[in-house]
């Protein structure tokens, strides 16, 4: 299942994306076999540097792991990755080296008529429309197919989104678009429609009758680590919620879509998104936090790269409300936050209680739990006998963790997936436009209003558990019992 023969040219290829995430998954692709033979790679970037210098990066790039033998073979595929990389300077306005970038991508494709070409935007979205408008100028193959992947933010609210949309719809059509949410990249997240819609017990159960409420968590362990400049500008809500855990819930939340196409599965996501009534300020409770207990770990407002007295929250709880059938009444309650006590993004579904239940004392109620990370897994709580001579209930788990049950299995890294996505053609795990205008559209009355300084916000000390509020908040939505955070 192979895609077709492809240049990649990635734009911003000496950044820290391309470095992070970009040239890495597009080894593990190559070493792994999944890159079309003949793929060719061109690196882009302002800087001025020898290929020979940057292949060095590129080595920088990649982790070796400790094993010295499995080092070896490692570097061995790397040495002949780097054949395939190639390193080109420009500027990014410059249409002269955009043609230059042109001609050699031309010659990598060696008179291939219907060569496809994806260019790669790991670059700050001031450049977005600039760079893609030399790229349709410049780059377009006229017979193959192009492809163009973009990485969030995606605006910061719905009108600026639309501005982009609206400038990047002028030059590339909608299906030559990937927009990147790197969490529909992730293996737990990809099971999530296998989980719902290959298993009969789930799709009997899954909604408001049976359902009472869904919580998607996600905990960061560590601060904006001079990383405060980007962050600010966007905060929580727009760095996490908006895109990440709004895309889980809306997997769990939608429909069953007619086909796995891409389209239909989209079509999906948004009509959920449209039911969703937009974000008012007593749904949500923010935080920021400050200096660990100890000392150790500085505040936010003491990152350097956070503007002085900075409102900007680091913390977020929401409570999103769809209005339909299904789930008319059930919370869906959203948790995001830097600077907790761990690390973890979970997504948990608690059931209603027993009817009429005959056993004496409180059940635990059932939950099933997704893990996306780490340790990734799939639990469910459920009731059971203790066992022995007594007739006592406990609480036990079903529980199927991937480090014991698929322990020979490797998890890829989310972009190593979404770029095979692009590769083959297929949109699924990529935002629509549509979708994105429904989930801006969610969130933009409340950002206005905390932008406008009109929403409080609590401090929590960094390496807790969040502000008191937050807990207080959750508890109030009738979620209380039997649950660990
Ligand atoms: C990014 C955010 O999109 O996702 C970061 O900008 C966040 O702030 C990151 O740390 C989390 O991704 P992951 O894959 O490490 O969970």
């Amino acid at each position: 299942d192979k895609p077709q023969k492809i240049t990649v040219i990635v734009f911003g290829a000496s950044g820290d994306l391309a470095k992070k995430k970009t040239y890495p998954a597009l080894f593990g692709l190559y070493r792994n076999g999944f890159l079309p033979a003949g793929t060719q790679i061109v690196g882009y970037a302002r800087t001025k540097m020898e290929l020979d210098e940057f292949h060095k990066r590129i080595t920088g790039f990649v982790k070796l792991p400790k094993d010295e033998q499995e080092a070896a073979h490692i570097q061995k595929q790397l040495d002949e990755f780097k054949r395939i990389c190639h390193y080109q300077s420009g500027q990014y306005d410059q249409g002269a080296d955009f043609d230059e970038l042109n001609q050699r991508v031309r010659k990598l494709e060696m008179g291939i008529a219907n060569a496809n070409r994806v260019f790669y935007l790991a670059l700050p979205p001031s450049q977005f429309i600039n760079v893609a408008a030399q790229i349709r100028k410049h780059c377009y193959a006229e017979d193959g197919e192009n492809r163009i992947i973009v990485e969030k933010p995606f605006g910061k609210d719905l009108d600026s989104s639309r501005e982009l949309q609206a400038g990047l719809s002028a030059l590339f059509r909608e299906d030559e678009v990937y927009r990147i949410d790197h969490y529909l990249g992730k293996e737990m997240v990809k099971n999530l429609l296998i989980l719902r819609f290959a298993n009969v017990f789930f799709g009997a159960i899954w909604s408001r009758q049976y359902i009472e409420n869904v919580q998607i968590t996600f905990k960061e362990a560590i601060g904006t680590q001079g990383r405060g400049g980007y962050f600010d500008e966007f905060g929580i809500i727009r760095d996490v919620m908006q895109n990440h855990l709004l895309q889980i819930l809306s997997i769990i939340g939608m429909e069953r879509p007619v086909t796995l196409d891409s389209e239909d599965v989209r079509d999906e996501k948004v009509k959920l998104l449209r039911a969703i009534r937009p974000l008012e300020t007593d749904d949500v409770v923010l935080g920021q936090y400050t200096a660990s207990a100890d000392g150790k770990e500085e505040g936010y407002l003491d990152d350097k790269t956070v503007p002085k007295g900075s409102k900007t929250p680091t913390y977020a709880a929401a409570a999103f409300w769809i209005n339909n059938e299904r789930w008319e009444g059930v919370p869906f309650i959203l948790k995001c936050g830097k600077a907790l006590n761990e690390q973890k993004t979970e997504i948990r579904i608690q059931f209603r209680d027993v009817p009429g239940s005959i056993f004496p004392g409180e059940l635990a109620r059932n939950e099933l739990v997704v893990r996306v990370q780490p340790n990734e897994a799939v639990y469910m709580k459920m009731m059971n006998k203790m066992p022995g001579l007594s007739f006592d209930t406990t609480i036990s788990e079903l529980d199927l963790s991937y480090d014991q049950r698929y322990s020979d299995h490797k998890i890829p890294d989310a972009y190593e997936s979404l770029i095979l996505d692009c590769l083959r053609g297929d949109h699924s795990n990529f935002v629509r436009n549509d979708e994105l205008d429904a989930a801006w559209k969610i969130f933009t009355p409340l950002l206005h209003k905390i932008d406008a300084g009109e929403v409080d916000s609590q401090d929590y000390e960094y390496g807790s558990r969040g502000p008191e509020r937050a807990i207080e908040f959750v508890r109030n939505l009738g979620y209380i019992r039997h649950h660990q955070q």
